[in-house]
Protein backbone atom coordinates (compact mmCIF):
# COMPACT_ATOMS: atom_id res chain seq x y z
CA UNK A 1 0.00 0.00 0.00
CA UNK A 2 1.44 3.47 -1.20
CA UNK A 3 -0.48 6.74 -0.29
CA UNK A 4 -2.70 7.81 -2.80
CA UNK A 5 -2.18 11.52 -4.20
CA UNK A 6 -3.61 13.68 -6.77
CA UNK A 7 -2.74 12.77 -10.70
CA UNK A 8 -1.47 9.59 -9.34
CA UNK A 9 -2.56 6.43 -11.60
CA UNK A 10 -5.88 5.00 -9.64
CA UNK A 11 -4.48 1.52 -9.34
CA UNK A 12 -7.13 -1.38 -10.93
CA UNK A 13 -7.97 -4.45 -9.67
CA UNK A 14 -10.73 -6.98 -9.42
CA UNK A 15 -13.21 -7.70 -6.84
CA UNK A 16 -16.21 -9.54 -6.36
CA UNK A 17 -18.99 -7.03 -6.30
CA UNK A 18 -23.18 -6.93 -5.60
CA UNK A 19 -23.18 -7.72 -9.38
CA UNK A 20 -20.93 -10.00 -9.56
CA UNK A 21 -17.06 -9.48 -10.00
CA UNK A 22 -15.61 -6.41 -11.91
CA UNK A 23 -12.87 -5.48 -13.07
CA UNK A 24 -12.40 -1.58 -12.20
CA UNK A 25 -11.09 -0.02 -15.21
CA UNK A 26 -13.25 -2.35 -17.53
CA UNK A 27 -16.10 -0.87 -15.32
CA UNK A 28 -14.89 2.61 -15.84
CA UNK A 29 -14.40 2.68 -19.63
CA UNK A 30 -14.21 5.63 -20.79
CA UNK A 31 -16.22 7.45 -17.56
CA UNK A 32 -15.05 9.54 -15.31
CA UNK A 33 -15.30 7.86 -11.60
CA UNK A 34 -16.26 7.70 -8.33
CA UNK A 35 -14.97 5.49 -5.71
CA UNK A 36 -16.38 5.42 -2.21
CA UNK A 37 -16.07 3.51 0.94
CA UNK A 38 -18.39 2.59 3.63
CA UNK A 39 -17.21 1.03 7.35
CA UNK A 40 -19.92 -1.76 7.09
CA UNK A 41 -23.14 -2.66 5.75
CA UNK A 42 -26.47 -2.29 7.71
CA UNK A 43 -24.81 0.55 9.21
CA UNK A 44 -27.48 3.96 9.46
CA UNK A 45 -24.94 6.72 8.13
CA UNK A 46 -24.19 4.60 4.41
CA UNK A 47 -27.64 3.51 4.11
CA UNK A 48 -28.40 7.31 3.95
CA UNK A 49 -24.97 7.82 1.45
CA UNK A 50 -26.11 4.79 -0.93
CA UNK A 51 -29.29 5.95 -1.02
CA UNK A 52 -28.97 9.57 -1.68
CA UNK A 53 -26.43 8.50 -4.72
CA UNK A 54 -28.58 6.56 -5.98
CA UNK A 55 -31.38 8.99 -5.87
CA UNK A 56 -29.35 11.60 -7.84
CA UNK A 57 -27.64 8.72 -9.72
CA UNK A 58 -29.18 10.81 -13.01
CA UNK A 59 -26.83 13.73 -12.16
CA UNK A 60 -23.81 11.43 -12.65
CA UNK A 61 -24.98 9.86 -15.67
CA UNK A 62 -25.17 13.09 -17.40
CA UNK A 63 -21.87 13.94 -16.15
CA UNK A 64 -20.36 10.47 -17.72
CA UNK A 65 -19.68 9.45 -14.21
CA UNK A 66 -20.04 5.87 -13.28
CA UNK A 67 -20.51 5.31 -9.18
CA UNK A 68 -19.06 2.25 -7.25
CA UNK A 69 -19.16 2.21 -2.98
CA UNK A 70 -16.74 -0.55 -1.24
CA UNK A 71 -18.02 -1.82 1.92
CA UNK A 72 -15.84 -4.88 3.41
CA UNK A 73 -18.98 -7.48 4.04
CA UNK A 74 -19.44 -10.26 1.54
CA UNK A 75 -21.96 -9.90 -1.88
CA UNK A 76 -24.90 -11.74 -0.19
CA UNK A 77 -24.60 -9.07 2.80
CA UNK A 78 -24.26 -6.81 0.04
CA UNK A 79 -27.77 -7.37 -2.30
CA UNK A 80 -29.79 -7.91 1.11
CA UNK A 81 -28.81 -4.30 2.27
CA UNK A 82 -29.64 -2.67 -0.93
CA UNK A 83 -32.63 -4.22 -0.93
CA UNK A 84 -33.04 -2.25 2.89
CA UNK A 85 -31.56 0.84 0.86
CA UNK A 86 -33.99 0.69 -1.68
CA UNK A 87 -36.89 0.27 1.28
CA UNK A 88 -35.49 2.67 3.48
CA UNK A 89 -34.39 5.58 1.32
CA UNK A 90 -37.28 4.81 -1.57
CA UNK A 91 -34.81 4.36 -4.38
CA UNK A 92 -33.39 1.73 -6.51
CA UNK A 93 -29.78 1.46 -6.01
CA UNK A 94 -28.33 1.07 -9.60
CA UNK A 95 -24.43 0.82 -8.68
CA UNK A 96 -22.35 -2.33 -7.66
CA UNK A 97 -21.21 -2.63 -3.99
CA UNK A 98 -17.52 -4.09 -3.75
CA UNK A 99 -17.36 -7.28 -1.90
CA UNK A 100 -14.39 -6.26 -0.42
CA UNK A 101 -13.65 -9.27 2.55
CA UNK A 102 -10.26 -9.75 1.98
CA UNK A 103 -9.54 -5.64 1.97
CA UNK A 104 -7.73 -5.58 -1.34
CA UNK A 105 -9.67 -2.82 -2.39
CA UNK A 106 -9.09 -1.24 0.85
CA UNK A 107 -5.28 -1.61 1.42
CA UNK A 108 -4.81 -0.58 -2.48
CA UNK A 109 -6.70 2.87 -1.94
CA UNK A 110 -5.44 3.10 2.12
CA UNK A 111 -9.51 3.59 3.22
CA UNK A 112 -8.30 1.73 6.48
CA UNK A 113 -6.83 3.64 9.06
CA UNK A 114 -5.93 1.56 11.94
CA UNK A 115 -6.10 4.20 14.28
CA UNK A 116 -9.22 5.01 13.45
CA UNK A 117 -10.55 1.21 13.29
CA UNK A 118 -8.43 -1.62 12.67
CA UNK A 119 -10.63 -3.44 10.30
CA UNK A 120 -13.22 -0.72 8.95
CA UNK A 121 -12.97 1.06 6.34
CA UNK A 122 -12.96 5.09 6.66
CA UNK A 123 -15.22 7.25 4.23
CA UNK A 124 -12.64 7.76 1.40
CA UNK A 125 -13.97 9.32 -2.11
CA UNK A 126 -11.66 9.20 -4.95
CA UNK A 127 -12.95 11.03 -8.28
CA UNK A 128 -10.90 9.32 -11.49
CA UNK A 129 -10.96 11.22 -14.30
CA UNK A 130 -11.05 8.95 -17.93
CA UNK A 131 -7.25 9.20 -18.11
CA UNK A 132 -7.70 6.95 -14.84
CA UNK A 133 -5.63 9.67 -12.74
CA UNK A 134 -6.43 10.85 -9.08
CA UNK A 135 -8.51 14.01 -9.39
CA UNK A 136 -9.84 14.46 -5.96
CA UNK A 137 -9.42 12.80 -2.43
CA UNK A 138 -11.38 12.88 0.49
CA UNK A 139 -11.63 11.22 4.13
CA UNK A 140 -14.46 12.12 6.56
CA UNK A 141 -14.55 9.99 9.75
CA UNK A 142 -17.36 7.09 9.84
CA UNK A 143 -20.14 9.05 11.91
CA UNK A 144 -20.04 11.69 9.30
CA UNK A 145 -22.58 11.23 6.13
CA UNK A 146 -20.60 13.12 3.05
CA UNK A 147 -21.91 15.97 1.35
CA UNK A 148 -22.77 14.33 -2.48
CA UNK A 149 -23.82 17.52 -3.50
CA UNK A 150 -20.93 18.54 -2.96
CA UNK A 151 -19.05 15.81 -4.84
CA UNK A 152 -21.06 16.67 -7.84
CA UNK A 153 -20.17 19.94 -7.90
CA UNK A 154 -15.97 19.41 -7.68
CA UNK A 155 -17.13 17.00 -10.76
CA UNK A 156 -18.49 19.97 -12.63
CA UNK A 157 -15.43 22.40 -12.02
CA UNK A 158 -12.74 19.39 -12.80
CA UNK A 159 -14.69 19.09 -16.55
CA UNK A 160 -14.77 22.78 -16.13
CA UNK A 161 -10.96 22.98 -15.99
CA UNK A 162 -10.56 20.19 -18.64
CA UNK A 163 -12.72 21.51 -21.10
CA UNK A 164 -12.37 25.32 -20.58
CA UNK A 165 -9.46 26.39 -19.10
CA UNK A 166 -11.07 28.05 -15.88
CA UNK A 167 -10.71 27.51 -12.65
CA UNK A 168 -13.80 27.87 -9.89
CA UNK A 169 -13.49 30.50 -6.70
CA UNK A 170 -14.78 30.08 -3.24
CA UNK A 171 -18.38 28.17 -2.50
CA UNK A 172 -18.63 28.20 -6.65
CA UNK A 173 -22.12 26.67 -7.97
CA UNK A 174 -22.78 25.95 -11.53
CA UNK A 175 -23.86 29.19 -13.48
CA UNK A 176 -21.72 31.74 -11.22
CA UNK A 177 -18.87 33.61 -12.44
CA UNK A 178 -15.34 31.62 -12.57
CA UNK A 179 -11.80 32.17 -12.93
CA UNK A 180 -9.67 32.03 -15.96
CA UNK A 181 -6.65 30.14 -15.04
CA UNK A 182 -3.17 32.21 -14.50
CA UNK A 183 -1.02 29.74 -16.51
CA UNK A 184 -3.38 31.55 -19.90
CA UNK A 185 -1.73 34.80 -20.72
CA UNK A 186 -1.82 34.95 -24.62
CA UNK A 187 -4.11 37.85 -25.55
CA UNK A 188 -5.03 35.82 -28.84
CA UNK A 189 -6.04 32.98 -26.98
CA UNK A 190 -7.98 34.69 -24.07
CA UNK A 191 -9.70 36.65 -26.58
CA UNK A 192 -10.67 33.14 -28.65
CA UNK A 193 -11.62 31.54 -25.71
CA UNK A 194 -13.76 34.06 -23.35
CA UNK A 195 -15.15 35.80 -26.22
CA UNK A 196 -17.64 37.45 -23.69
CA UNK A 197 -14.96 38.84 -22.20
CA UNK A 198 -12.96 38.98 -18.55
CA UNK A 199 -12.33 41.51 -15.88
CA UNK A 200 -8.81 41.55 -14.15
CA UNK A 201 -9.57 42.72 -10.88
CA UNK A 202 -5.52 41.87 -10.30
CA UNK A 203 -3.20 40.34 -13.22
CA UNK A 204 -3.62 37.05 -11.68
CA UNK A 205 -7.49 37.38 -10.50
CA UNK A 206 -9.28 37.18 -14.01
CA UNK A 207 -13.00 36.41 -13.39
CA UNK A 208 -15.43 35.32 -16.49
CA UNK A 209 -18.91 34.04 -17.09
CA UNK A 210 -19.15 30.43 -17.00
CA UNK A 211 -17.74 29.76 -20.77
CA UNK A 212 -20.29 26.85 -21.19
CA UNK A 213 -23.46 28.59 -20.00
C1 LIG B 1 -22.34 4.42 10.46
O1 LIG B 1 -23.52 4.53 10.21
O2 LIG B 1 -21.56 3.93 9.66
C2 LIG B 1 -21.81 4.96 11.75
C3 LIG B 1 -22.65 5.64 12.61
C4 LIG B 1 -22.14 6.14 13.80
C5 LIG B 1 -20.81 5.96 14.12
C6 LIG B 1 -19.98 5.28 13.24
C7 LIG B 1 -20.48 4.79 12.05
Amino acid sequence: MTTLRLGDTAPDFEQDSSIGKIRFYDYLGDSWGVLFSHPADFTPVCTTELGYTAIVSGEFAKRNVKVIAVSVDDAESHKKWIEDINDTQNTKVDFPILADQDRKVSTLYDMIHPNASATATVRSVFIIDPAKKIRLTLTYPASTGRNFNEILRVIDSLQLTDSHSVATPVNWEDGDDVIIVPSLKDEAVLKEKFPKGYTAVRPYLRITPQPNK
